[in-house]
């Protein structure tokens, strides 16, 4: 083969390869959702920041003195949880997950905090799925409602709503259980 048609060549099988690649998308289609399931969720979820074995633990604290400075989580101050969630109320009843993510402190008027966390399930029927909830959680109220904003496995494409209801909260260690009562919407 003679040096410019071997060039030709070249060029056009890289062209080629680069063309398996070039596009990093679908043609896009309409979307026909698949029918909606709605269950309900009901769990008490433990917060130990106290102790030798804590489930909470503060990572970062503001350098200065700020909002709800004599609290264990003053505005600025951010945690990073895997906290137990139960069927029942008592720790020691069944574990059925965990929640995990993090919690910054971000009140300056009331306590407040916005969450970012998964609850993933270790148990029963949605072992192995989790609910996924970002939120605003203004924690200085006894009730208040987080949204569900996805979800994995059985919980995929979930959306919905958390009612929280504050059962113990110890105000100087910063310990807090908390019961749950969720509605889920999922595929
Ligand atoms: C949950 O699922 C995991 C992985 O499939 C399995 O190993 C485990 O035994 C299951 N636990 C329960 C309590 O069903
Ligand atoms: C959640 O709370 C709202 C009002 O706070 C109430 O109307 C609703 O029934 C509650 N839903 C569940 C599932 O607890």
């Amino acid at each position: 083969m003679e040096a410019r048609s071997m060039l030709i060549c070249i060029v056009f099988a890289c062209d080629l390869i680069a063309c398996c690649h070039c596009n990093y998308y679908s043609k896009t289609s309409p979307y026909t959702p698949p029918a909606q399931k709605i269950t309900h969720l009901h769990f008490f979820f433990h917060d130990t920041i106290s102790g030798k074995s804590p489930s909470a633990i503060k990572v970062a604290h503001p350098s200065f003195p700020t909002a709800f400075n004599d609290t264990p989580g003053p505005f600025g101050s951010v945690f990073v949880i895997n906290d137990p969630v139960t069927v029942g109320p008592e720790k020691t009843s069944q574990v059925i997950g965990s929640a995990q993510g993090v919690w910054v402190s971000t009140g300056q008027e009331m306590l407040e905090l916005v969450v970012t966390m998964d609850i993933g399930f270790t148990y029963g029927e949605f072992n192995g799925s989790s609910i996924s909830l970002m939120s605003r959680n203004p924690i200085a109220l006894n009730q208040r409602e987080l949204p569900i904003v996805g979800g994995r496995g059985k919980f995929r494409m979930a959306r919905g709503f958390a009612n929280l209801t504050t059962r113990f909260f110890d105000h100087v260690k910063g310990d807090a259980m908390v019961e749950y009562h969720v509605t889920v919407i999922h595929y």
